[in-house]
């Protein structure tokens, strides 16, 4: 299916932008999508290589959220946290035992942890710093993250997120954050005094650069937070719900850590995020310290617990990583390519001087949704690449192709 021409909406011409421009201004106008493929206002087709920034890992419009959210829809989409619900508590408890699951086969620990849920991913940060400041009490409430880091964009968040350029236009920030350099442990220790309570790292820092940390860094951190008794927490909301080819990155280290944020992919698209924390830690919280109009509603809960049936039915994670492995081979077969880093389908292809042309790999990005790819420059010299984890092989090879054919045309 090369076109698509149901449903083609045009949308308003309009002089005057209603919409801040926060973003910019952004070139196409998406209609539709199944699958990999999207469609615009004029029917042209492209691949999402980007789902969204990691968001739809399975798909577009796919069978299994789409019937879920239907029918939750027709049956009860809000509350509020009043009252109990039947899908958030199944999340909750599927959430809590794929944590718990280490990809060795080791019991989980006896304890169950425990979940709240938030909207966003910034959202579950804000509320794991906050609960990490609540278990750990006053004067233990800095929270050390690394540079290069994201960590999301409210105020707190923003502060945690390690790039100095974007904290200037909101100054003051929040106070208790410190940065360290990433995949450096020495760093970190160097960093720590006693107000330390906490370090907060992604697993691959994905906004950052898709920076891929050497493979002891998460069990040496586990190591420096125990002896010094503070809380790991690990940001997965891009690495997180199968992207890197396990459930969760850190499970790649083999580690539990102490609370773990998630978003994303979580919803496949419906606005979801969570944290997870171990019960001595969660139970922190009291009734009134935290709380959120919509956070664990119904209707975003059933994705949820539809995104893990369905990534279970399928194997998720190794389907990410068999995945991963063809479309790193593919790109690495490319001149203009000289390395490929990253875990699962979350990559990053590093273009190499001639390829560039004197591009930056935002317009490469650009050049390639011309050809009906979608993908973003995650800096200035690469490309990120967080395809559907249901993308075929065939998909891959056209992607990959229309990578060639940009790359060999140069800046011309
Ligand atoms: C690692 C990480 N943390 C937090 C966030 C913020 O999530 P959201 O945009 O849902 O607030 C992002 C978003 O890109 C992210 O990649």
């Amino acid at each position: 299916m090369t076109t698509h021409k149901e449903g083609v909406n045009a949308g308003p011409a309009l002089a005057f932008c209603p919409v801040m421009s926060n973003y910019g201004a952004p070139s196409i106008t998406l209609v539709e999508g199944r699958g990999t493929e999207v469609w615009d206002n004029t029917g042209k087709r492209y691949l999402d290589f980007l789902t969204g920034l990691a968001v739809t890992s399975l798909g577009h419009s796919n069978p299994a959220v789409v019937d879920a959210i239907t029918e939750q829809a027709a049956k009860l989409i809000h509350v509020s946290n009043l009252y109990n619900t039947i899908p958030g508590p199944e999340v909750a408890i599927a959430l809590d035992q794929l944590i718990q699951t280490f990809p060795n086969g080791a019991a989980p620990t006896a304890q169950r942890g425990q979940v709240l849920f938030q909207n966003s991913g910034a959202e579950a940060n804000e509320a794991a710093i906050k609960l990490a400041r609540k278990y750990n009490g006053r004067g233990r409430h800095v929270v050390l993250s690394a540079l290069r880091s994201f960590h999301g964009r409210t105020l707190a968040t923003l502060h945690a997120t390690g790039q100095p350029e974007k904290h200037e236009p909101f100054q003051p920030l929040p106070e208790g954050f410190r940065h360290a350099a990433y995949d450096d442990v020495g760093a970190m220790e160097s960093a720590l005094d006693p107000s330390v309570g906490a370090i907060l790292v992604e697993p691959i820092q994905g906004e950052g650069g898709v920076n891929t940390p050497n493979p002891k860094y998460l069990s040496d951190l586990r190591d420096l937070c125990d002896d010094r008794e503070l809380l790991l927490i690990l940001d997965e909301i891009q690495t997180g719900i199968a992207r890197t080819g396990a459930w969760f990155g850190f499970q790649h280290a083999g580690i539990l850590p102490d609370i773990v944020t998630m978003a994303k992919g979580l919803g496949n698209g419906m606005p979801i995020g969570a944290v997870w924390a171990k019960r001595e830690v969660a139970e922190a919280f009291k009734p009134g310290d935290h709380g959120s109009t919509f956070a664990g509603q119904p209707l975003a809960a059933a994705a949820a617990r539809a995104v893990l049936k369905e990534m279970a039915r399928i194997d998720a994670p190794n389907l990410a990583a068999d995945r991963g492995i063809e479309l790193t081979n593919a790109l690495l077969t490319l001149d203009g390519v000289d390395s490929v880093r990253g875990a699962g389908l979350l990559l990053a292809a590093e273009l190499n001087e001639s390829a560039l042309d004197g591009r930056t790999g935002g317009d490469v990005a650009a050049a390639l949704a011309q050809e009906g790819v979608l993908v973003n420059g995650v800096t200035k010299t690469a490309l990120r690449f967080a395809p559907p984890i249901t993308v075929s092989t065939a998909e891959i090879n056209e992607a990959v192709a229309a990578v060639d054919r940009v790359l060999k045309a140069g800046a011309s």
